[in-house]
């Protein structure tokens, strides 16, 4: 079946067009408008700005999605579009779009749980038969294919509003096992770019800067020159890593380098930045690794699975993929491609292809009406 997906929930626009059949789920395109350069100048997303911006671009970028796709408006067989959570002025502009083309092309509507969408984009085939960039890096084509993944899965979810370990014995059944007690992990990579200078969003620039504390470690004579700054060594808590449960908090490690910061003078802060950056996501790591091999060793997943924005992170795949190999052979490792990782149309098409399978007659019918009655939920829980 054909389906169109809409994503709105933060500073996205996206809108997707999936191929889904049982054995497979193929992207015939993922148009993806990015506001991050708007937002950056505030350090952070402004909601109303973020729902003008939509507004401004979802039907541009719906054409270019119909276009891309070589699919028309006949050929949709459901419309999907995240309903929560997220942040409101932005999520209504993506279900009022959605429901006003449900009504008048008169397709089935879903409304999807955006981390929902998350853990289905690791249902999308990794390997991309093409891609292309359309619109000075805002707007990107994707073409992928599906692939099987066994249950029982755990699942980490790491995005800008959510860390939890979720445990899934089948489609669409979630237990959250763990989760943060305060920020979420891309939360706090936001937060201590903030405090270090480094603009929004933060994950990628403190993951650029710890790369940079990584090469200068492995290169003597620059350590040297230096100075004073490499003579002193950051090292930060790794929160709750001993707490016996599958909880997780951030805000301490945030307050911990805003403590150590506070202390110095901006030289130092500069000095130091990349060796703060590259010690701060470590601790995330160790902690993120820790708590995932612990609720594995307990619940034998047959497969672990990243997502969420966080899962974009290269040392976190690349140091999670080591720590699964050593100390869970018999468990597989997925995760999504990185592009699949951040807030993408084609992960919300995804996930609704699986609810779409699991409705009864009478439910798919009634989907039709849901242009008057879809709900949308900033704080909507996953069930
Ligand atoms: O899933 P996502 O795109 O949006 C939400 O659903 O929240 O995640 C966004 C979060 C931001 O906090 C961003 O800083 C973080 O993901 N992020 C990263 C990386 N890329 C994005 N964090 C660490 N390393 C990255 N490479
Ligand atoms: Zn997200």
């Amino acid at each position: 079946m054909i389906i169109l997906g809409i994503e709105t929930s933060c500073d996205e626009t996206s809108v997707s067009i999936i191929k889904a059949s049982s054995d497979r789920i193929e992207v015939l395109s993922n148009i993806v408008s990015s506001q991050i350069k708007l937002h950056s100048e505030w350090g952070g997303v402004v909601p109303n700005l973020a729902a003008r911006e939509h507004l401004k671009n979802i039907s541009p970028v719906l054409k270019r999605a119909l276009t891309c796709s070589k699919k028309n408006i006949k050929d949709i067989d459901l419309i999907s579009v995240t309903k929560g959570p997220g942040l409101m002025p932005a999520l209504l502009i993506g279900t009022s779009f959605a429901k006003t083309i449900s009504y008048i092309w008169e397709k089935p509507l879903i409304g999807i749980h955006h981390i929902e969408g998350h853990i289905y984009a690791n249902f999308i085939d990794s390997k991309l038969s093409a891609r292309s960039l359309t619109k000075k890096n805002t707007v990107t084509i994707y073409k992928g294919r599906g692939s099987r993944i066994k249950f029982p899965i755990l699942c980490l979810v790491v995005s800008g509003g959510h860390t939890q370990l979720i445990l899934m014995k089948d489609h669409l059944q979630y237990k959250i096992i763990g989760e943060t007690q305060d920020d979420a992990a891309g939360e706090a990579f936001d937060k201590v770019a903030r405090i270090l200078g480094l603009g929004y969003p933060g994950g990628p620039a403190i993951s650029a800067e710890a790369e940079k504390s990584n090469r200068q470690i492995s290169d003597l004579p620059l350590r040297q020159d230096s100075g004073e700054a490499s003579k002193i060594q950051i090292s930060l808590p790794r929160p709750m890593i001993n707490s016996g449960d599958f909880n997780f908090s951030f805000s301490g490690l945030k307050t911990a380098v805003l403590y150590k910061t506070k202390k110095m003078s901006l030289s130092q802060i500069s000095n130091l930045k990349s060796q703060i950056c590259r010690e701060f996501q470590q601790a995330v790591i160790d902690v993120l690794i820790c708590k995932t091999v612990n609720a594995a060793e307990k619940y034998n997943p047959e497969t672990i699975i990243l997502a969420g924005g966080v899962s974009a992170n290269k040392e976190l795949r690349k140091q999670m993929d080591s720590a699964i190999k050593d100390n869970l052979p018999h468990s597989k490792f997925k995760i999504p491609n990185s592009e699949f990782s951040l807030d993408n149309a084609a992960m919300i098409a995804a996930a609704s292809y699986f609810r779409w399978k699991n409705m009864s007659e009478k439910q798919k019918k009634d989907s039709l009406k849901n242009w008057k009655t879809l709900q949308t939920e900033a704080g909507l829980k996953l069930s």
